[in-house]
């Protein structure tokens, strides 16, 4: 299948360019499964996200406050204690999302991906399933991807220049970035009552406001008992950079990916945590030059960072 897709060299594994997106090669052919033959449910949840946008930590707060009742998230045997957030909640038709399986899941599913909109099956608007879409503001994002691509490979690194040309080429993992943030932009305006779209920066600057709005959206709203008695602060504190940083589980571990090619320690899911990293790594001639191409990109579309 993927065998005649345009394929590049540049981050730390080749890229393959399907349907106008770029995926690892090595993933390709399971990506383009999905759209095929992924079943979206009227119930699933899915938990979407562009690459380096804070997905770990998206994942951490829905599962907490999804399963809130079944899970005490003091317990030591609570899910994220004992496994890391990207695995607790399955990438569909990727890492613990293999198809066969997420058939076997029980409803409501909550589920994960990086792809794009238009590689989903077009069942998931149709049929209404619930999305949260994450972005970030693309400077921290490409900052974040160069750090992560850096740390997990096992060839040379790749230099900061070379990475800003290549994301603004619209060339890095799931990318054109400004496509995969439009499509479902534009889907969270069309379907406003299923698709919450959110930033990164949002979470950052309130993130119990945000959580109440998740829980609301995930049909789990926080019960006035549980405002008095300070369970939103738990959850959020739960959630926390540092406090996931500092699981055991997270410390420790990882996987080889792409024939071994990669390592992925789950240390590199949490490095800074910051807003306007960008700053102590791009000139503030690249800043610009990103400023601008994303105004350009994002034209007249509502969407801006
Ligand atoms: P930085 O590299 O800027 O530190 P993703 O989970 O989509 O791969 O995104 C990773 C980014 O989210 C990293 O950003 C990581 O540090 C940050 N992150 C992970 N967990 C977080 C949390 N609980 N709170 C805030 N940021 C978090």
């Amino acid at each position: 299948l993927v065998a005649t897709l345009p394929t590049r060299e540049g981050w730390s594994t080749p890229l393959t360019l399907h349907n106008n997106f770029w995926l690892r090669s090595h993933m390709a052919q399971k990506f383009m499964l999905v759209r095929d033959n992924f079943k979206p449910r009227r119930d699933d949840i899915i938990l979407a996200t562009h690459p380096k946008s804070g997905t770990t930590w998206l994942k951490a707060l829905a599962f907490t406050i999804s399963t809130r009742s079944r899970y005490d998230f003091a317990d030591a045997d609570h899910p994220l204690r004992t496994s890391n957030p990207q695995r607790v909640v399955p990438f569909i038709g990727a890492v613990g999302g293999d198809l066969d399986f997420l058939e076997t899941l029980p409803s409501p599913r909550l589920l994960s991906t990086h792809l794009p909109l238009s590689l989903l099956p077009p069942a998931v608007s149709a049929v209404g399933c619930r999305v949260v879409y994450l972005c970030r503001e693309p400077k921290d994002a490409l900052v974040s991807r160069w750090h992560f691509d850096n740390k997990m490979s096992k060839g040379d690194p790749i230099t900061l220049d070379d990475a800003f040309t290549m994301f603004c080429e619209g060339f890095s993992p799931f990318g054109p970035f400004w496509d995969h943030y439009l499509q479902y932009w534009e889907e969270s305006l069309a379907r406003p009552q299923e698709v919450m779209f959110l930033r990164y920066e949002e979470i950052v600057s309130d993130p119990l406001k945000v959580a109440r709005k998740l829980a609301s959206f995930l049909d789990a709203p926080f019960t006035e008992e549980e405002e008095k008695s300070g369970v939103v602060d738990q959850v959020v504190s739960f959630c926390s950079f540092e406090s996931l940083r500092n699981l055991d589980v997270n410390k420790t571990g990882g996987a080889e990916r792409a024939g071994g090619k990669i390592f992925i320690q789950h240390s590199s899911l949490f490095r800074k945590g910051k807003v306007g990293d960008w700053v102590n790594h791009m000139t503030k001639e690249m800043g610009e030059k990103m400023d601008r191409l994303v105004e350009e990109k994002l034209k007249g579309s509502g969407l801006e960072f």
